[in-house]
Parts: C-alpha cells; structure tokens; sequence
C-alpha cells in the first residue's frame, strides 16, 4: 500500500486528508457517518475568547458559482469548547488540529495555551482571515500583522501552529513568509474569497451581514495558484484547502506543493467525502505506481 504519511513542520499526520474548519461542526454530528479514525485529522469550528451569536440570517447562499456565507464565527467560546469538544475530540482516534480567532496577539496566545493546558488537541489552527468579523480578526492581510500573531502564540505555547491566510489580498507569499519566520508549522491556503450575492429587485444584499465569503469549487483554481506560488516562493509546509471535492482535486493540490488537504464545503453535500477520499487517494496512488504522498508534493513541472 502507498505511504500515505506526511508532516507539516512538527505534526505528522497518517495520511494528508483533514477536514476544513467550519464545515464539520466539532465532529459528533459526522461520527455515525465517517469513520474519524481513518481521517489525517479534525479542524473543528473556530472558537474566540467570548462566546459569539454571529451576524444576522440569511447566513449563507448558495450562487451557481458556489457558497457565499457570512457566519460571523457564531461559536460557545473556548471554555466550553476545552470542556466539552475537546474530551470528545480527543478520543476520536485522528489528530485534532484546534482552531481559534482573537481580536489581538495576546487573545490568540491566550486561547492556544488554554487549549494546549486542556489537553487533547494535537496542533493549533490560527484563524487570522475570516471575513466576516469587523473589528480586526483578519490579522492575515499583512505580513506584521500574521508575524505578530504567530510569534505571540508561538512564545505562548509548544504544540504546532497552522497560520490560515486569506487570499483576500494581492501578495500571499509575502503574508506566508512572514507567518513561517515568525514560527508557523504550517500555513493553510485558503479560507474564503470575499463576493456579494444581491438581490436587484429589493435592492438589497442576500445575506443579513452583506458581502460574505465564497467556497466550492468555484474557488478551486484560485486556491491551486496560491498554493503553487507560495510553494515557489516560500520554504514552508502547506495545508490546501478550496474547492476539494474528488480525490483528483486532492492529488491536483499536492503536486501544486500541498502537503495535506482540508475538505471544506464539500461536505455540506456529502457529509461522507472526507472518510471516502482517503480510500480513493490510496487506490488512485497505487494505479498511477505512486509510492508515497511525500514524493508528489510540489511535483508540478
Ligand atoms: O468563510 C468563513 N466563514 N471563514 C471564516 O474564517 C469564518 C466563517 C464565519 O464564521 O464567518
């Protein structure tokens, strides 16, 4: 059977298939579905320092060019996450990669040690590019801001650090750089693209909150572009996410330089993808004579 095994900085994963932050709850609801122990690993929804209601509904639409969704990071705050996601997580049998957003350096640091004291997560998630926040949670549109995040979580804090950057702005490479300097792991490429669904008749935008951020496969060659010029430009593990839906999508990420994948909206439609494309990526490999994972990565000619 091919190697499936892969390491992002210090988090060795069996296999390169994980889910996407915000698209699969905190696990339970997905359980009797997949087997979670089969899986590279679980990025459960962002969780931040408050508990947080999110932005007014219509909360997300779906366009013919994919889903637009401004959520607003609704979440129970990360107390009740570190009592009671968290045990359950832990016991799931596949790594655990906890994912929080803060409004400053020092909120992220704060949340990444409670996790990390909690006990039970095996790698920290940075969320520094919701869109749908105002008030400064975005600290991934520039390279000091990413740094500044990073370095405080990193000074906080021992487990492996994932920095997810938006590619919200022009210059990704220079944001991811500057995320692996200041001590990232890893950075995950990409959460959202900002669009607007609007309806002329009321004059109005869709949703409650009005722009919100795209998925699906719409998405998916703009997320392979940014993941194939970060792997150009900067010596650091990427985690690719945008758009996977088949294990074609998978494999066309590693080459491009990804070293694991988060399935993210495809899981609204199929709630069974992820447990399901670790099979396929193993058959796929061993048709095709691949070894391993790590020997295709950033493979592109
Ligand atoms: O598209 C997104 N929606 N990205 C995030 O990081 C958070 C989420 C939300 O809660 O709005």
């Amino acid at each position: 059977a091919p190697d499936l095994s892969v390491a992002l900085g210090r988090l060795r994963l069996a296999n390169p298939i994980l889910v996407a932050s915000g698209t699969f709850g905190y696990a339970r609801e997905f359980a009797p579905l997949v087997d979670l122990s089969t899986l590279g690993g679980v990025v459960p929804k962002t969780v931040t320092p408050q508990p947080r209601t999110g932005n007014p509904p219509p909360r997300t639409v779906e366009t013919p060019a994919g889903m637009l969704n401004s959520i607003g990071l609704d979440n129970d705050g990360v107390d009740h996450f570190c009592a009671h996601h968290l045990p359950y997580l832990s016991g799931l049998g596949t790594a655990v990669i906890a994912n929080v957003a803060g409004k400053s350096p020092d909120e992220f640091a704060a949340m990444a040690a409670q996790v990390e004291q909690a006990g039970g997560a095996d790698a920290i998630e940075l969320n520094v590019s919701c869109p749908n926040v105002s008030g400064g949670v975005d600290y991934g549109r520039t390279p000091e801001g990413a740094a500044a995040v990073v370095s405080a979580v990193r000074a906080a804090c021992d487990l492996p650090i994932l920095a997810k950057l938006t590619p919200n702005v022009t210059d990704v490479p220079s944001v991811a750089k500057a995320a692996a300097e200041a001590g990232a792991d890893a950075v995950t490429l990409v959460n959202t693209f900002t669009g607007l669904a609007v309806n002329w008749r009321t004059r109005r935008p869709v949703l409650g909150n009005g722009i919100g951020g795209l998925s699906g496969p719409a998405i998916k060659p703009l997320a392979l572009r940014i993941v194939y010029q970060v792997a150009q430009a900067v010596d650091v593990p990427i985690v690719g996410c945008g758009g996977i839906r088949t294990v074609d999508d998978v494999l066309e990420f590693l080459v491009c330089g990804a070293s694991a994948v988060q399935v993210g909206t495809a899981n609204f439609a199929d709630p069974t993808v992820s447990g399901r494309l670790v099979k396929d990526l193993a058959a796929a490999m061993s048709e095709e004579g691949v070894l391993s994972v790590r020997g295709l990565v950033g493979t592109l000619g």
